[in-house]
């Protein structure tokens, strides 16, 4: 008989953490929903006293999910505690997740408290958390460098002041697994308990060592593990969900752990973080990467095809990889393509598959046949996109000749009045974004600029991303079309509207 691992998914906190992939409230929304269709626990919405973006995206993510629980990071003080519990209050299963750094490190250096001060922190503050909310999570920050026996003594005042998850991080990937096993076992061993505690490990991936520091850790007895969809996070990343579950299912034998994922969900949910953050899923990468099931080797081919067992340790489909059953094309309907729809992950309203409806008719006119790929673009460019500040209404450009440099030619609408401009620039893309600017009044400096083909083919769509910052505010932004140089402008227009958002909403993430 297995024991049950708990999942806590933090890819919409410490995930956004990572450079370039902060989404918006309604992109942190439907991953939100996703990520309950995948079977996570707990979900960390956010850090709710970063900013009031990530407080109003944290109420109304708790708003919406059913199963999951819904928790917010909270720092160990009491103005911090009743902003967290102010916005998670409404969820059907709220926890509060409250954290201290207890390494001598950080205790010495970043909060200049001695190890006394530390506990008496955590007793206050989880008093008054548990106070408020059942569900009480503590997590001590670089728990991995703290001296052990401290640590024992802080988890013990944790669980008398009412917490039942008791947190062991790596913050800065510092563990390796063996040494990890040993610490995690002898703090599960010592730390006294009258009643039942979960003990948790939250590693990031400084070493490469994140996903393998967390099974080692449920080898020693942890019952929670905390990550992200892709490893997304902090610096090198946090402990890759989608790894950590397919090793506990092909390994079970060698667990005897199972967390409650629905892994046909994982290949879907992967790509739509993917989409969202605008972030090509690395071709390599464990169970969702483009070659994690491709084998390129004769020898390899023939065993697979003879048993797929030879050179196969789990099957594409058991991650949700499904071969194009169904195929769009000029003459599907709604109904395909919401079945198509909801077998890619996407749950949307009737309003919202009228208008992926439309862009697939649009498509059809021009390409043989509509990918997957072509469809969660769509819904990313149809119903993800912010409210839009300034729209793309029309562009005409011309390539550089002997005599005329490249030349381009943009009908923008900003703020409900249309206007236009007409710009010369180094190249086609320059003199686009050149007239963009022209027309929004903006100078924001262009950081990254990346084309993929979404699909194979001359008629393929390029997806472009582009990354723009202004005034120590960045912004990512991404259009996808068949013609190039509009998806540049519609990816180049998007990252303006998010900036204007950011630059609304306070800045976004503080911490
Ligand atoms: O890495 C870390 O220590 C954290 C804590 C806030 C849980 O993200
Ligand atoms: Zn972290």
């Amino acid at each position: 008989m297995c024991d049950r691992l708990i999942i806590f998914d933090t890819t919409l906190r410490d995930g956004e953490q990572s450079p370039g992939a902060t989404m918006n409230l309604q992109e942190k929304i439907s991953m939100a929903r996703q990520l309950e269709t995948l079977g996570v626990d707990v979900l960390e919405a956010g850090f709710t006293a970063s900013s009031p973006g990530d407080f109003e995206s944290v109420r109304q993510i708790a708003g919406v999910l059913k199963k999951t629980q819904v928790a917010s990071l909270a720092r160990c003080n009491r103005e911090d505690v009743d902003t967290a519990w102010a916005a998670i209050k409404g969820a059907l299963h709220p926890r509060l997740h409250l954290f201290l750094a207890t390494s001598p490190l950080h205790m010495r250096h970043k909060l200049c408290k001695t190890p006394e001060e530390v506990l008496e922190s955590v007793d206050l503050n989880i008093r008054h958390a548990a106070a408020l909310c059942p569900n009480v999570e503590f997590s001590a920050e670089d728990a991995s460098r703290s001296d052990p026996d401290f640590l024992v003594r802080v988890f013990d005042t944790a669980i008398k002041a009412g917490a039942s998850t008791l947190n062991i991080p790596d913050t800065v990937g510092y563990a390796q697994p063996g040494e990890f096993a040993e610490f995690v076992r002898y703090i599960i061993e010592r730390t006294p308990r009258e009643r039942e505690v979960v003990f948790s490990v939250h590693c990031h991936n400084d070493l490469g060592l994140a996903v393998a520091n967390s099974l080692a850790a449920v080898r020693a007895g942890a019952r929670q593990v905390e990550g992200t969809i892709s490893g997304i996070g902090e610096r090198a990343g946090n402990a890759s969900l989608e790894e950590i579950t397919m090793a506990l299912r092909v390994r079970a034998d060698y667990y005897g752990c199972l967390p409650g994922v629905v892994t046909e969900q994982i290949y879907p949910t992967c790509r739509m973080l993917s989409r969202i953050i605008g972030q090509p899923i690395p071709l390599n990468k464990p169970i969702c990467g483009d070659n994690a099931f491709a084998h390129e080797a004769g020898i390899h081919q023939d065993g697979v095809m003879k048993k797929r067992e030879t050179y196969e340790i789990m099957s594409a489909e058991s991650v949700g990889r499904s071969s194009n059953l169904i195929i769009l094309g000029k003459h599907s309907g709604r109904n395909a393509l919401r079945r198509k729809l909801e077998t890619l992950g996407y749950e949307l309203e009737e309003k919202e598959v009228d208008l992926v409806f439309e862009g697939v008719k649009y498509l059809a006119d021009r390409k043989e046949e509509i990918f997957d790929e072509d469809i969660e673009a769509l819904v990313l460019e149809k119903v993800y996109r912010v409210p839009d500040r300034y729209r793309l209404i029309s562009l005409s450009v011309q390539s550089s000749d002997a005599a005329i440099p490249p030349t381009a030619a943009v009908v923008l609408e900003a703020r409900g009045e249309e206007r236009r401009q007409v710009s010369f620039g180094d190249g086609p893309i320059d003199a686009t974004f050149q007239s963009i600017c022209q027309v929004t009044g903006r100078r924001p400096k262009l950081e990254k600029y990346q084309v993929n083909a979404i699909t194979e083919g001359t008629d393929a769509q390029g997806e472009v991303t582009v990354r723009i910052s202004e005034n120590s505010v960045s912004a990512v932004g991404r259009g996808a079309h068949v013609d190039i140089l509009r998806a540049s402008a519609l990816a180049f227009v998007n990252a303006l509207n998010r900036l204007a958002k950011k630059e609304e909403e306070g800045g976004g993430q503080t911490w």
